[in-house]
């Protein structure tokens, strides 16, 4: 059973969504790396000989190489950027420092595909590399505006990921972009729609059901693809 036994990074696992997939994928039987930025309690809770908790935080380059030296020659079915922030997410542009703004971006786009730069080898042949979007990264879905730099910094994912999945397209895996849907996390806040449990059991049987297929996709947690 062991040998047999599917793999996956998740980055950005310490709390909400990150942790919640962690958790459903142990429960699928998934041999599963977790990554921390510092010590999760959550994760810790979690702790049993299929999971394997690294450090790393994905704006630091050094960091990543270091992570990926650590993990030696081992592959991933599933390597899952989860890690996000929406600093000052109710300001609009003008309102928001400059240095937030472009924090905000490094880490939602910039770091998530230079993460997956990193660690392209490392998918195993009909894996899949994951990118945690949002609907909000959506351009032609924005009616009502707001959420001004965490909405670009998700577009700007996007538009790296079909970079990412162009000049990749000759290997053996399948680029995703993923909405959660709106979760009860500290990000999502207590009004949101979905529990972390409903949203991240629907995007694991999304990931499941597109092993082995190709090219990219921008899809919910019910498996409905989303207009770019
Ligand atoms: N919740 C929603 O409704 C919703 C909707 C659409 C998309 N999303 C996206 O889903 C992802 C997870 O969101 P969430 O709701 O679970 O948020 P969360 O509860 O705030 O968790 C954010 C996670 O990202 C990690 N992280 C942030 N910056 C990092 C960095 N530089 N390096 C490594 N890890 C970093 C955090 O680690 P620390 O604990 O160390 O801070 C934490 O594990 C994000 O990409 C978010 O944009 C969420």
């Amino acid at each position: 059973m062991t040998g047999a036994r599917k793999t996956a990074l998740i980055v950005g696992a310490s709390r909400g969504l990150g942790l919640g997939l962690v958790d459903t994928f142990l429960a699928r039987g998934w041999q599963v790396t977790a990554t921390e930025r510092t010590a999760s309690p959550g994760l810790a809770a979690l702790d049993g000989d299929a999971l394997t908790i690294e450090s790393v935080d994905i704006d630091d380059d050094d960091a990543v190489s270091e992570l990926r030296t650590r993990l030696g020659q081992k592959s991933f079915d599933l390597i899952f950027v989860v890690a996000g922030v929406a600093t000052r997410i109710d300001d609009p542009l003008h309102k928001v420092p400059r240095e937030v703004a472009v924090q905000v971006y490094l880490t939602n786009a910039v770091s998530p595909i230079r993460f997956a730069e990193v660690f392209v080898d490392r998918v195993s042949p009909g894996g899949t590399i994951a990118f945690m979007s949002s609907i909000l990264g959506s351009v032609s879905l924005n009616e009502a505006g707001g959420s001004d730099t965490y909405r670009a910094s998700k577009a700007a994912l996007n538009t790296y990921a079909r970079t990412f999945e162009s000049r990749h397209r000759a290997r053996p895996f399948g680029v995703l972009l993923m909405h959660p849907g709106w979760v009860s996390t500290d990000m999502g806040g207590v009004g949101a729609d979905l529990d972390v449990a409903t949203s991240v059991a629907g995007m694991a049987d999304v990931i499941e059901s597109r092993s082995g297929q190709r090219g990219i996709a921008y899809l919910d947690y019910a498996g409905r693809t989303l207009a770019w």
